[in-house]
This record gives C-alpha cells, structure tokens and sequence, in this order.
C-alpha cells in the first residue's frame, strides 16, 4: 500500500543517514527525494537509500507539490530560511537541532508556522530514549517535589567535530554551546517542565582549540579555521526561583575517551540522576535514605528513528509537535544569552 507522507531531505550528510531507518519503519512516511549542495554527497546517499529523485537545488523539493514533509539536515546557519520556505510551501517539517542558531531565526520559524498551519518540530533525539522518557515521566509524577537546582554537562576530550559546518561561525554560527549544550539544555528544561529563563551569566571561550598539535578523536587535526569557542559553562536563574549550572565542552582534559553527559536534578522531595534514571529521597523521620532505580523499557528503535516515527504520527493524529519549537526558543534564548555574557562580561536579562 502506497504511504501517505512523502518526505524530502535537504542536507543528506551524517546525520541524515540516522534519520532514514524511522521513516522507513513509519507506516506513513516514504522518503522520495534528497538535495544537496554537494553532488558526491548526493550521490553516496542517494545509492545507499535507493532514493530516485536527487536535485542540488533545495527549491526543487521545497516546491514539489507530492512532497508533504522536508527534513532539515543542512548545518546550522540554513535551517531557518529552507524551514520557513518549505512552511510557505506547505511542508511539515522536521529540523536539526539547533532549530535555529539564534532566537531571532525560531521567532521567524514560528510566525511561518502559524500562518501557515503545519506541524514544526526540532530533531531532539534524546528526548526519545526509553530512558528519557523513564525519567520524564518518573518527574511528572511530582516524585521530586518543586526542582529548585540543576546540574548538566555535556563533555568531550579531544571530541571537536572537525567539519566546516560545525568549526567556522559562517556556517555554525557557535561551536559546543549551541551544538551539544542545546541537546542537555533541552533535556533538562524538559524534565524541570520548562520554567522561563530570566537571566544567564555565561563564558564561551575557545580554550584548546589552538593549542599545538590540537586533534579530534574524529577527524586529525583542528583545522586552523576553527573560530567557534571550545568550551562554555553558565548560570541560569528561572522565572519560578529555580537555578541551573551548565556545561559544555568539545575538549577538555576530563577523565573520559568519549563523552560525559549527566543531568542531576534537586527538588524538595527528591533528586535525580540521568542518565543513571535513579531517584534519590529521605525520610527525615526515621532519617533512612532511599535511592531508586527506574526499571526501563528496551527502545523499540534508535532515538534518532524514532523522532521521526513520533512526527509523522503526530501529523496523522493532527496533534501537536512532540517538541514544540516554543520550548526550542527557549533553549536558545539560554545559550545566546551565554555569548552575549562573554561579550559584555556581566549577567543577561531574557526576554
Ligand atoms: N541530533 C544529533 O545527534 C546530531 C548529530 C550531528 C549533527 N546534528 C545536526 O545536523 C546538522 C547537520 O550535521 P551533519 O553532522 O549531518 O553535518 P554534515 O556536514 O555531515 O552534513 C551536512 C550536509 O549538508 C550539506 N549542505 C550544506 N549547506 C547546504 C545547503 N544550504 N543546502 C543543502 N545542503 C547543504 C552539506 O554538503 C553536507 O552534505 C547540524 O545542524 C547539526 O547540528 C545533529
């Protein structure tokens, strides 16, 4: 039987390939078109999905009246203009994360999307883990009480992307901040129940980056290009009194080979660790600790899949975004508020 949803992806590069198995395995969505600007890129991916209309002109998807979905894989700095032309084209559309790499850009993604009526949604994979979904809906049960304090990271040693698209401001616009600290910032504001962010004071600094001999696991050496900072950390104050310390780096000299990503939660009733999904209590009367462990279900399928399976259902069902880009706004309020306080040096007001 022929499935409903035709999809195009613009941007057919790494991570474009994480997205292919979810559209496969939804009984919606068959992927029927890819561009890119490069031709090899094009046509590596289109040979390995067995895609047959291949363009290097994003117009041709944008405006092609079968296609009903585009997904978004291009680096940064492309995502809000293809996104708000294939809206006014009449597609759904699914982003990379960052949605956009500066508020300005969500706020223009979201008046497309509202005069236009179709569905927005920011690619936040780790939102579809079991185990994230453990947690969240572990935290939604009030078990932690009012969360009062966070604490995230997201750390790499030696683990800098060495790509254009990722090291050079004119493509990325930023380097870890916004490119791994959107996805435990994202994370993290979820399971809090996004409370709204009222001032950051941040550093973002590229601090190994040009040291001699800089490498990445990944890639040889740091290109000398690279004008993106290496390292952030900041703190947020909430509207609800809540407070939160961040950090991110893609290289740090820290005890790990890959990446260190946790989220430690505090509220008045309990804490909790993810992605250990352990919740910790006490009962002050009989003074006797308690630490539980979140029994998690196996993933039905690779959190970047199944992103795109949840989104294509949604559009059948006509039900909101499953991550709403209002929330995606907000994460990215938080961060350019963390460059803005490198430049000034003192605290940010969000608006
Ligand atoms: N969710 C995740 O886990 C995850 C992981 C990696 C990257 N990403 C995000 O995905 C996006 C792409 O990252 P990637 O790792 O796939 O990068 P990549 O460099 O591997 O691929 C990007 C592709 O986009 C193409 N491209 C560049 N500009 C274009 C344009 N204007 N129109 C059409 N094609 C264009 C490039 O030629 C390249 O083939 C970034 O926004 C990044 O933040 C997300």
């Amino acid at each position: 039987m022929a499935k409903t949803l035709k999809v195009g992806v613009i941007g057919v590069g790494g991570i474009a390939n994480t997205h292919m198995p979810g559209w496969k395995d939804s009984p919606y969505t068959e992927v029927v078109a890819g561009s890119d600007i490069s031709d090899a890129a094009l046509h590596k991916w289109g040979t390995q999905w067995s895609v047959p209309q291949l363009s290097n002109k994003p117009d041709d998807l944008i405006n092609d009246p079968d296609i009903d979905i585009i997904d978004i894989c291009t680096p940064n700095n492309y995502h809000a203009p293809l996104a708000i032309a294939a809206m006014k084209a009449g597609k759904h559309v699914i982003c990379e994360k960052p949605l956009g790499p500066n508020p300005e850009s969500i706020r223009q993604m979201i008046e497309a999307r509202d005069e236009t009526g179709k569905t927005l949604m920011t690619a936040q994979h780790f939102r579809f883990s079991g185990q994230a979904k453990a947690m969240k809906a572990e935290i939604d049960t009030g078990s932690l009480g009012e969360i009062y304090h966070a604490r995230s990271w997201m750390l790499r040693r030696s683990g800098a992307p060495t790509r254009p698209g990722f090291i050079l401001k004119s493509h990325a616009t930023g380097g870890p901040c916004i490119d791994i600290g959107v996805h435990i910032l994202d994370l993290t504001l979820w399971f809090m129940g996004n409370p709204k962010p009222v001032a950051v004071t941040g550093v973002s600094r590229a601090e190994l980056a040009h040291q001699k001999g800089a490498f990445s696991v990944w890639g040889g050496p740091i290109p000398k290009e690279f004008d993106v900072e290496d390292f952030a950390a900041a703190f947020v104050r909430f509207e609800n009194g809540a407070t939160l310390i961040l950090e991110v780096s893609w290289m740090l000299h820290h005890d790990t080979n890959s990446e260190d990503m946790q989220m430690w939660l505090y509220g008045k009733n309990g804490g909790s660790h993810w992605p250990k999904c352990e919740v910790y209590s006490t009962n002050y009367a009989t003074q006797q600790h308690y630490n539980t462990t979140l029994q998690i279900a196996k993933d039905i399928r690779e959190p970047h899949a199944q992103e795109c399976v949840e989104f294509a259902q949604a559009i059948i069902d006509g039900a909101p975004s499953p991550v709403p880009a209002e929330q995606s706004l907000q994460v990215l309020t938080i961060l350019d508020g963390v460059y803005r306080s490198q430049d000034t040096g003192a605290e940010v007001l969000l608006d």
